[in-house]
C-alpha cells in the first residue's frame, strides 16, 4: 500500500526510514517532508494543518495509511477529519491527543486516577496563581498548559522568578494562547527517560528507552531546545523500574483513557523522571519523541506498519515488540544561536559518506533542497545516528559521524550520553 507521514522533522525522518523497510509499503509520500526525506519519499507541498487537502490528497492517491508524527495536528484533531472521511490513519484522536495538548489536563488525570507525578496546582487566574506561590518553596516548576514547541516549562530558582514566570506566560503572553492555563508544580531531580509506547486504546507496547539532552548547552546548560541528542536504552531503566511503571503508569494511563471516554490510539511518550521516591511523570506526548524516535526507531526489529495496523484495529496484544540487543546514539547538528535567532541557507556537505552504512545515519530536520544542494532550513538541522553493540561504542561512533559534515554555523553539544560513560 502506499503511505503518507505527515511532518517534517528528524522524526518524520526516522519514521519515513522505518516504513521504507516494512513489506507492506509501496510508494511513500511524506507532507511536507524536507531536503532529506526527500531522498526516500515524494515530498508534497501541504502543511501538516492543512488537514483538509491533506485528506484530499489521502483520497486522490489512494493512501493505505497515514501517519501523523506532530503534535499540532494531532492536537488539532486530523485523526478525526480523516476518519470522519474514511481514511486509515495512525494516531489519537483530538480528545485523547488532549493528552499532550493540556497539561493541566494530563495532571488531573493522573491526580484521579493515582499515577505517580508531582505536586502541582493549575491556575487560569493570575492573581490566584501569584498567592499560591506565596505558599510554596523553591525551586518550582512553572509551565504554559498548552503546546510551547517544548519551550513553555520554566525551572524557578526563587518564588520571585516564579511570579515573574507567571506574569509573562500569562499577561505578557510570552507563549501565546499556551499559557491561558498554567501547572505549578513541585521541582523533582533525578535521571530523566522517555519511554514511547504503542497503544490500541485498551493494549500498550513500551518500547526500548531512551534518554534525551534537552537544554542547548554542555553540561545541561542553557536554554531548553526540542533536544539536542539522545540515546537508547537508558542504563538507567533497570528491570525493577520498568516492572514499576507497567504495573503503576503505562496500563493505568490507558485504562484512565478509556474510563474518561478517550480510547487512546497511537505512540503514547511517558517523559519520566527517576527520583529518590520511585518513578514520577513530568509529561505525556501523544506522539514520538524527536530525537528519541531517531535512536529507537533504528533498533526497531517488527514491520512498523503491522504494528500501527495492529494498533487501529485493536489488536496490538497479538504483536510481540522486539528491539536489536544493541545501542544507538544521536546528536544533533544545530544552527549556533538555536533556541534563538540563528542563520538559515547554508549549504551542508558530506552527507554522501552516510551512504551504503547500515550503522549510521543522519536523519535531516531542518533542511530543503535547492539546486541539487541540500542547505540548512531550521535550528535543530540534521541528527547523526550511529548504532554499536553498546553505547560506548554508539556514541564513539556518533561523535566520528557528526565530523563527516561540514557547514556554516554548525553547533552541536559534546556531551550527549556522557553520563553512561
Ligand atoms: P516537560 O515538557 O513538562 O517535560 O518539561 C520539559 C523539561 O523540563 C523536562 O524534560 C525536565 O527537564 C524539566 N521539568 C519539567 N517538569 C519538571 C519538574 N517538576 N521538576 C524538574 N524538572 C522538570
Ligand atoms: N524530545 C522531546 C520531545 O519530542 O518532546
Amino acid at each position: 500500500m502506499d503511505i503518507l507521514i505527515v511532518g517534517s522533522g528528524g522524526r518524520e525522518h526516522a519514521i519515513a526510514a522505518a516504513v521504507k523497510k516494512s513489506k507492506h509499503a509501496d510508494k511513500i509520500y511524506c507532507a511536507p517532508g524536507n531536503g532529506g526525506i526527500a531522498g526516500i519519499a515524494e515530498c508534497v507541498d501541504i502543511t501538516a494543518m492543512e488537514f483538509d487537502k491533506l485528506a484530499d490528497f489521502a483520497e486522490e492517491k489512494n493512501i493505505g495509511l497515514t501517519i501523523i508524527g506532530m503534535d499540532d495536528p494531532l492536537v488539532g484533531g486530523i485523526v478525526d477529519v480523516f476518519e470522519a472521511r474514511g481514511l486509515r490513519v495512525f494516531g489519537p484522536r483530538k480528545n485523547a491527543a488532549i493528552i499532550e495538548g493540556s497539561k493541566a489536563f494530563s495532571k488531573d488525570l493522573m491526580k484521579k486516577y493515582g499515577i505517580p507525578t508531582a505536586a502541582y496546582e493549575n491556575f487560569d487566574d493570575v492573581d490566584k496563581a501569584l498567592a499560591y506561590l506565596d505558599t510554596q518553596k523553591a525551586p518550582i516548576v512553572v509551565k504554559a498548559s498548552g503546546l510551547a514547541l517544548g519551550k513553555g516549562v520554566l525551572i524557578c530558582q526563587t518564588i520571585d522568578e516564579a511570579k515573574d514566570a507567571v506574569k509573562s506566560i500569562m499577561l505578557d503572553k510570552q507563549f501565546g494562547d499556551a499559557g491561558k492555563e498554567i501547572v505549578i508544580e513541585e521541582f523533582l531531580t533525578g535521571r530523566e527517560v522517555s519511554v514511547l509506547c504503542y497503544c490500541d486504546g485498551t493494549h500498550i507496547a513500551p518500547m526500548t528507552s531512551a534518554q534525551d539532552h534537552k537544554r542547548a548547552k554542555d553540561g545541561d546548560q542553557g536554554l531548553n531546545t526540542g533536544g539536542m541528542g539522545t540515546f537508547s536504552p537508558s542504563p538507567f531503566y533497570d528491570s525493577d523500574i520498568k516492572k514499576f511503571c507497567e504495573d503503576k503508569v503505562y496500563q493505568p494511563t490507558m485504562d484512565a483513557m478509556k474510563a474518561e471516554g478517550r480510547d487512546f490510539v497511537g505512540i503514547l511518550f511517558v517523559g519520566l523522571i527517576l527520583t529518590e521516591d520511585g518513578p514520577k511523570v513530568l509529561e505525556y506526548n501523544a506522539r514520538f519523541g524527536d530525537p528519541e524516535a531517531q535512536v529507537v526507531l533504528p533498533r526497531m526489529k517488527n514491520d512498523i506498519i503491522e504494528v500501527m495496523e495492529a494498533c487501529i484495529d485493536g489488536k496490538l496484544d497479538t504483536i510481540d515488540l522486539e528491539f536489536e540487543d544493541n545501542a544507538a546514539v544521536c546528536v544533533v547538528l544545530a544552527s549556533d544561536g538555536y533556541p534563538l535567532a540563528y542563520e538559515k541557507g547554508k549549504e551542508i556537505h558530506g552527507l554522501e559518506a552516510f551512504e551504503g552504512k547500515d550503522d549510521y545515519f543522519v536523519f535531516h530536520a531542518g533542511t530543503k533542497a535547492a539546486d541539487g544542494k541540500i542547505l540548512t532550513n531550521g535550528g535543530r538541522v540534521l541528527g547523526v545516528t550511529a548504532l554499536g553493540s553498546d553505547l560506548k561504542i554508539a556514541r564513539q561512533k556518533a561523535y566520528e559521524a557528526t565530523e563527516w559534515i561540514t557547514f556554516d554555523n554548525k553547533y552541536m553539544r559534546n556531551d550527549i550520553g556522557k553520563a553512561i560513560m
